[in-house]
């Protein structure tokens, strides 16, 4: 890793942000081979930048570029609450495979997960590795994340597998007790 930083950037769906989201998905083939069984297609910045969970809004959704040296090179896509209040559930993190074993996930994960503790409502991170993709699994290890015990079948066009839930508690520290941020309550 050299000096510069690594950054992330919410994204808002402009045309050269997208061409970029979309750059970086085309950069990672081995993922979208892995859990759809083939090459990354050219809707695919655009799936991930509107596909929601049933029973959530836009407001909850969140994706972000990851940047490094001035360029996009990876991608984050966040839900908060979901499945319930106090999960966020991180639906990808993608680094370009030229740019990936740099630290650079790492150190993104780290700025998306004070993103997350800064909402003052969720107290754990949720993602879902689909078997297929069992390699990644040391990533989340190192990160923190156990597996829930939950596993759920997936599929996607030829791909027949499961998904294994994994979850890390931000529970080392506290949610933040300062005035409006306590507050925060469950809807009812
Ligand atoms: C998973 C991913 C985001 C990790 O990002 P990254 O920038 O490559 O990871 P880092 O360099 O920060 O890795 C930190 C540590 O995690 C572990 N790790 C990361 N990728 C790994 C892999 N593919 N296999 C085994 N361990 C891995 C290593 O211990 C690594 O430290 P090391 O390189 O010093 O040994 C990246 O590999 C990626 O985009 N993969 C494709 C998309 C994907 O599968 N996303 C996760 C969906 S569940």
């Amino acid at each position: 890793m050299t000096q510069d930083a690594v950054t992330i950037r919410l994204l808002h769906g402009e045309p050269a942000e997208m061409r970029d989201l979309q750059r970086v998905l085309e950069e990672a083939p081995m993922y979208a081979n892995r859990i759809t069984g083939v090459p990354p297609g050219p809707a695919d910045a655009q799936s991930t930048y509107t596909a929601l969970p049933e029973g959530k809004s836009y407001d909850d959704k969140f994706v972000f570029g990851i940047y490094f040296a001035g360029e996009m090179v990876g991608c984050a896509d966040l839900i908060r609450g979901y499945p319930d209040f106090a999960t966020a559930l991180l639906g990808l993190l993608l680094v370009s495979e030229k740019r990936q074993r740099q630290g650079i996930g790492y150190n993104a994960y780290a700025l998306i997960e004070q993103f997350i503790r800064d909402w003052c409502t969720c107290d754990r991170v949720r993602i879902g590795v689909v078997r297929t993709n069992e390699a990644v699994r040391t990533f989340w290890t190192h990160l923190g994340f156990d597996p829930t015990g939950e596993v759920k079948p997936y599929r996607y066009g030829s791909v027949v597998s499961e998904t294994v839930v994994l979850e890390k508690r931000l529970s080392n520290k506290p949610l933040h007790p300062i005035l409006g941020c306590g507050d925060v309550r469950p809807p009812r």
